[in-house]
C-alpha cells in the first residue's frame, strides 16, 4: 500500500446558526475564510489530492477557492449527513490508493503540526482509521469516542444517541479523521441512516474498521468548531494571540498587543516596532526596522526597511524604504513611494508613483501622477485629475517645487527644476528650469469701505 494522501474538506453545510446569507465556511477569520484556514493547516503534509465537498452556495464557495492550486470540487446537492458527504468523493477517488484525511470546513484553528502528527501516527500504526479526539470538560453536543487504554476505538456515539452513562465520557470526536481508503471503501458505500436524525453518519464506519485509533490533542482550542458568531469571535481571539505571540518571539516589539490585530497572511520582519491601535491585513509585508503606528491600518501593501508610519491608512501600495508616512496620510491604492520620502501630514495619494527623496509634507492630493526624485510638493498642492468624466495624468519631474496652494490641472507636465509660484493654477505644460506664476496683479485700494458702512456705524451710536 502506498502512503499517498488525499484530503476531503467538508464544506457543504449552510451554517444556519451563523444567521448569515454568507455560507459559514466563507466567513473571514484572520484575513482568510474559514475554509482557507483549514486548507492552510495542510502545509506540513504532502497531499496528492485535495477535494472540497461543496453544497450550500456551491458556486460562491468554488469561486472563492478558485485560486487554490489543484483543489478539486465535488458537489453534495442534498446534505444528508457527514457519511453521505464523504460518499460524494468516491467517484473522484476511483483507483486511488492511500489514505484519506477528512477535515471539517468549520474547524479553522488546527495546527499544521497536529495534522502532520496525526497522519504520521496513522501510517506508523498501519491503522484503518485514526481519529483526532480530546477530553472536554463540557462535551455536550459532541459525538463520544469509546476506546480502551491503548486508544483503540470501538465506537463513536452521537450525543443525542448516548445513554446517561455514555454521556459521562468526556472524550469527544473532533470530526477530523485519517482513513485507509481501501478499508473505508469496504464500508462507506453501505452506510444506513437508521438513526435519530435519519442521516448517514460517517462515525458509523468506525465499528466495522480495525484498528481505529484515537489521538488526543493537547490543545483543545485547535479542534473547536465554528457554529455561531460568538465562536467566530472566540476563534479570532485565539488566532490573534497565536499570530502575535509568534511574531514577538521572532523579534518584533508590540506595544499593547491587545490593541493590535494582524492577519495570518501578513509578514513582519524582525526588529519592527508595532505601536498600539495598529491593524495589518491581507497580503502585507513590513520590512526590518520599521516603526508602524500608533493608529494605523495597512492592507495588501509592502513597507520597505526603516520606514515610519503613524496615524495613517495604506491600501494596495508600496513604500520602498526609509520613509516617513503620516501623521494622517492615506495611500489609497496603486501608489509606489520611492526611498526616503516624507508623505504627510494630511496627504492623500491615489494611483501615483513617486521617486526617491521626494516630499509632500502638508495637506495635498496627488492622483494619477508621476513624481520624480527630490520633488517638493508645497502645502496644499492639488492635482486636479478629474474633469467630471475622465481621470488625467500629471507628471512632475526631478527637483520641481510646487508653491503652496497650487492647482495642477491635468493633463499637465512640470519639467525638471520647475518652480510653481504659490496659488498658481497650472493648466499647460511647463518646460525645464522655468518659474511659473499665474497670479492676478497686486492692487491696493485705499479707503475702500462703502459709505453706508460709516452711516450704519453712526446710526448705532
Ligand atoms: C459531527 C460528528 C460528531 C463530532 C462533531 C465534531 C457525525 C455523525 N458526527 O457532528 O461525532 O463530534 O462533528 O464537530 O459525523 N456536512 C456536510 N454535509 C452534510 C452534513 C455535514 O458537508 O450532509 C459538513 C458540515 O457543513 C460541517 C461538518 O460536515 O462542516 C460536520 O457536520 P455537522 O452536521 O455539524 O456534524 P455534527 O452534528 O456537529
Ligand atoms: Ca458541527
Amino acid at each position: 500500500m502506498t502512503n499517498s494522501l488525499a484530503v476531503a474538506v467538508l464544506a457543504a453545510g449552510k451554517g444556519t446558526r451563523m444567521r448569515s446569507r454568507l455560507p459559514k465556511v466563507l466567513h473571514p477569520l484572520g484575513g482568510r475564510t474559514l475554509v482557507e484556514n483549514v486548507l492552510a493547516s495542510l502545509s506540513q503534509v504532502k497531499t496528492e489530492r485535495q477535494i472540497a465537498i461543496v453544497g450550500y452556495a456551491a458556486d460562491e464557495v468554488r469561486s472563492t477557492l478558485a485560486h487554490v492550486t489543484n483543489l478539486e470540487f465535488v458537489e453534495q446537492t442534498e446534505q444528508l449527513g457527514t457519511g453521505h458527504a464523504v460518499q460524494q468523493v468516491i467517484p473522484a477517488l476511483a483507483g486511488f490508493e492511500g489514505n484519506l484525511l477528512v477535515l471539517n470546513g468549520d474547524v479553522p484553528l488546527l495546527r499544521p503540526e497536529t495534522i502532520a502528527k496525526m497522519v504520521q501516527t496513522h501510517v506508523d500504526n498501519d491503522n484503518a482509521a485514526t481519529i483526532l479526539t480530546a477530553q472536554f470538560d463540557d462535551p455536550t453536543g459532541y459525538g463520544r469516542v469509546f476506546c480502551d487504554e491503548n486508544y483503540i476505538v470501538t465506537e463513536i456515539i452521537e450525543h443525542r444517541d448516548c445513554t446517561p452513562d455514555q454521556r459521562a465520557n468526556k472524550r469527544i470526536n473532533s470530526g477530523i479523521y485519517c482513513f485507509n481508503w481501501q478499508k473505508l471503501m469496504t464500508i462507506l458505500p453501505h452506510l444506513k441512516s437508521d438513526n435519530d436524525q435519519n442521516e448517514y453518519y460517517l462515525t458509523d464506519v468506525v465499528k466495522d474498521l480495525s484498528p481505529v485509533m484515537a489521538l488526543d490533542v493537547d490543545d483543545i482550542e485547535e479542534i473547536s468548531g465554528i457554529n455561531n458568531r460568538k465562536q467566530l469571535s472566540d476563534a479570532a481571539t485565539v488566532l490573534q494571540r497565536r499570530i502575535k505571540d509568534e511574531l514577538m518571539l521572532s523579534g518584533i516589539t508590540m506595544l499593547n498587543p491587545d490593541s493590535i490585530t494582524i492577519d495570518a497572511t501578513v509578514t513582519v520582519e524582525p526588529d519592527v516596532i508595532i505601536e498600539p491601535e495598529t491593524h495589518l491585513r491581507g497580503n502585507t509585508t513590513i520590512a526590518a526596522g520599521c516603526r508602524i503606528g500608533p493608529g494605523t491600518l495597512i492592507e495588501n501593501s509592502t513597507i520597505g526597511e526603516n520606514t515610519t508610519v503613524r496615524y495613517s491608512v495604506i491600501n494596495d501600495s508600496t513604500v520602498k524604504g526609509a520613509g516617513q508616512i503620516g501623521p494622517y496620510t492615506h495611500l489609497r491604492g496603486e501608489v509606489v513611494i520611492g526611498e526616503g520620502c516624507r508623505i504627510g501630514n494630511f496627504v492623500e495619494v491615489k494611483k501615483t508613483t513617486i521617486g526617491n527623496k521626494t516630499n509632500a509634507a502638508h495637506l495635498s492630493y496627488l492622483g494619477n501622477a508621476t513624481l520624480g526624485n527630490k520633488v517638493n510638493i508645497g502645502a496644499g498642492t492639488i492635482t486636479a485629475n478629474y474633469d467630471g468624466y475622465n481621470k488625467h495624468p500629471t507628471t512632475i519631474k526631478d527637483n520641481a517645487k510646487t508653491g503652496s496652494n497650487s492647482v495642477l490641472v491635468a493633463p499637465v507636465t512640470l519639467g525638471e527644476n520647475v518652480t510653481v509660484g504659490a496659488g498658481a493654477v497650472v493648466t499647460k505644460d511647463v518646460d525645464d528650469d522655468c518659474l511659473i506664476v499665474t497670479r492676478g496683479e497686486r492692487r491696493v485700494i485705499k479707503d475702500w469701505r462703502p459709505k453706508f458702512v460709516d452711516q450704519q456705524q453712526t446710526n448705532k451710536e
